[in-house]
């Protein structure tokens, strides 16, 4: 039985690989809608980027809402440093024709989580947490219904690559992932612990090309540019594809291997903001709250991505 899915996202390169990912798998996953958040880039810039990623499926039936375009209590920072002035920088794709659906994206999360059977819809949160915490404080009551938040976010091992103490998604909106990690729904983290080992080396690169298809030569052309930040800053041999971990969870959670542990977020200290304190060795007594992934089998992730994307 397909999970029927939200995806929530600021795409970005890995959240458009993760988009596909998700498309390319209608036998695990009924993809429900696709809501922007404000954080790579602009919301104007994410609510266009999930469109062409549609589009580059060839699914412009898929429901794409604009969501929240500002962080809970902070400015908005953005990550153009990594993903490019657009977002979406690497291959040259046309404007979408699809529209944006007139709905407001957190009114879409309440409505779906309110109309389908309670405990059948699942949450992925592949960018700040803006419109899911700003869903859950407007309908307290979705919050029992949600199956489960599968979330790219946050840190322990690895600590942080936007500051040296937290990951980008949980920094742009600390507040939101409080009141998400605070809710009671079931939460599965894929942390920078996962994705910093989910790297897109050369070889996965290519393999991603051989497809010889668009979608193929368009994944390969997203991570070769989204790959020149971080081989630089950690001298890695390729991009950490982050996002697509979420996904590839709900399709083979056997993939992954972690902990249910107890998280909470820093949103007091400005040096470290944004920090998911994960109690990995339960050194105190705070409950458990977060299944905390800390490995995966990246070459398991690697061939599931490139057979799946090989789909489109
Ligand atoms: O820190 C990595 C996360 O921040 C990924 O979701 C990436 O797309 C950016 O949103
Ligand atoms: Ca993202």
């Amino acid at each position: 039985m397909p999970r029927k899915i939200i995806i929530d996202t600021d795409p970005g390169q890995d959240d458009a690989v993760a988009i596909l990912l998700a498309l390319a798998s209608p036998e695990d996953i009924t993809l429900l809608g696709i809501t922007a958040v404000a954080g790579n880039v602009p919301l104007e810039l994410t609510a266009l980027n999930a469109r062409k990623v549609c589009e580059v499926a060839e699914r412009p039936d898929i429901k794409v809402f604009a969501g929240c375009d500002r962080p809970l209590a902070h400015s908005l920072v953005t990550a153009e440093h990594v993903h490019g002035k657009t977002g979406l920088d690497g291959p040259d794709l046309p404007a979408p024709k699809m529209p944006l659906q007139d709905a407001h994206a957190v009114d879409f999360i309440i409505e779906t989580l309110r109309s389908e059977a309670p405990g059948t819809v699942t949450l992925c949160a592949l960018g700040p947490l803006t419109n899911i915490a700003t869903a859950f404080r407007k309908a307290p009551d979705i919050v029992e219904r949600v199956q489960e938040i599968v979330l790219m976010g946050g840190a322990y091992f690895e600590v942080g690559n936007i500051t040296p103490a937290a990951e980008f998604n949980i920094y742009v909106d600390p507040e939101a992932a409080d009141i998400v990690f605070k809710s009671g729904a079931p939460i599965t983290v894929m942390p920078l612990d996962v994705t910093h080992k989910a790297l897109v080396t050369g070889p996965r690169n290519d393999a991603f090309r051989a497809l010889d298809s668009h979608a193929g030569r368009t994944v390969a052309a997203w991570t070769e540019f989204f790959e020149r930040f971080d081989k630089e800053k950690y001298g890695s041999p390729g991009a950490p594809l982050h996002d697509p971990t979420v996904i590839a969870y709900l399709i083979d959670p056997k993939l992954f291997q972690g902990r249910h542990v107890n998280v909470e977020i820093e949103t007091v200290s400005e040096l470290t903001r944004g920090m998911t304190v994960a109690d990995w060795w339960g050194v105190t007594d705070r409950p458990a709250n977060a299944m905390f992934m800390g490995d995966l089998d990246a070459d398991g992730f690697f061939d599931l991505l490139t057979e799946r994307i090989g789909r489109l």
